[in-house]
């Protein structure tokens, strides 16, 4: 793992602060990475989505609609578009806060002061999105600073930024019960991201044998503490965690 400096490598876990520091504020905002970086984690964790106009901006979902005061798919309007619509809490009380970043805007924030874990996808099932994003780390010199790693579900997508950037550390994600030991072992990618409840002490096992690291995430938010804690006994090498502190605790025990 690369430390926050870039210069010194150890075994522990990361701490991969999921859509930022979603905890205390709205996910995936510049304010939501901020507080995460502050909070020392070792990598930013963000998923792209790609306008109409072809730009790459920092969301999770497909649609506008659970996190921020606009409607509809991303994909249907412009960067300019999308300017004019604010983040918005996804509880209960909606409050709305600051504008939905692009990636340029996060890279400009922290430039080489954190590691990036960033998720690709397809877009209308086509590659499309990791053409602009490699040439935007390459404009801010990420890559050779190995501060970088692309995570997607889309082998597809991953084999394509080897292709463009073949240094670039790479994650391939596995969706909740589709996670198959036997493909994991036939990719030559070095991190293997599963969902909790698909994680074993054996399958942990075997994929170090194999020489990957098994990074972790959670999809449900009320039972994410206690995998966390279960997964641990597994000796994991990551978690995307929404539980910052949470997770620093068990791991500093
Ligand atoms: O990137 C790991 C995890 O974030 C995958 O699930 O849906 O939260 O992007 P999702
Ligand atoms: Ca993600």
């Amino acid at each position: 793992m690369v430390s926050q400096s870039a210069i010194e490598i150890d075994d522990t876990p990361r701490v991969i602060a999921h859509r930022g520091a979603n905890e205390w504020y709205n996910e995936s905002t510049i304010t939501a990475y901020q507080i995460a970086a502050e909070t020392g984690v070792d990598s930013l964790e963000m998923d792209l989505r790609m306008t109409k106009d072809g730009e790459l901006i920092v969301m999770h979902d497909e649609t506008m609609d659970r996190t921020t005061n606009g409607k509809g798919k991303v994909s249907d309007y412009t960067l300019e578009e999308i300017r004019a619509f604010r983040t918005m809490e996804s509880d209960d009380s909606k409050e709305i806060t600051e504008k939905i970043p692009t990636l340029k805007e996060i890279l400009e924030t922290f430039h080489d002061t954190q590691n990036y874990y960033i998720e690709t996808r397809l877009v209308d099932e086509k590659l499309a999105m990791e053409e602009k994003l490699i040439q935007l780390l390459e404009e801010y010199q990420l890559l050779d600073k190995e501060l970088v790693t692309i995570q997607s579900f889309s082998e597809e997508s991953l084999m394509k930024i080897k292709e463009l950037a073949p240094d670039t550390e790479l994650a391939l994600l596995f969706r909740k019960g589709s996670f198959s030991l036997e493909k994991a072992h036939t990719v030559d990618f070095p991190i293997i991201g599963i969902e909790s409840t698909d994680v074993t002490k054996k399958v942990v096992e075997e994929l170090h044998k194999k020489g990957k690291e098994v990074h972790v995430y959670f999809i449900n938010k009320k039972t994410q503490k206690e995998e966390q804690e279960r997964v641990l006994e597994y000796e994991v090498d990551g978690y995307f965690t929404d539980y910052i502190h949470f997770t620093k605790e068990i791991l500093a025990h």
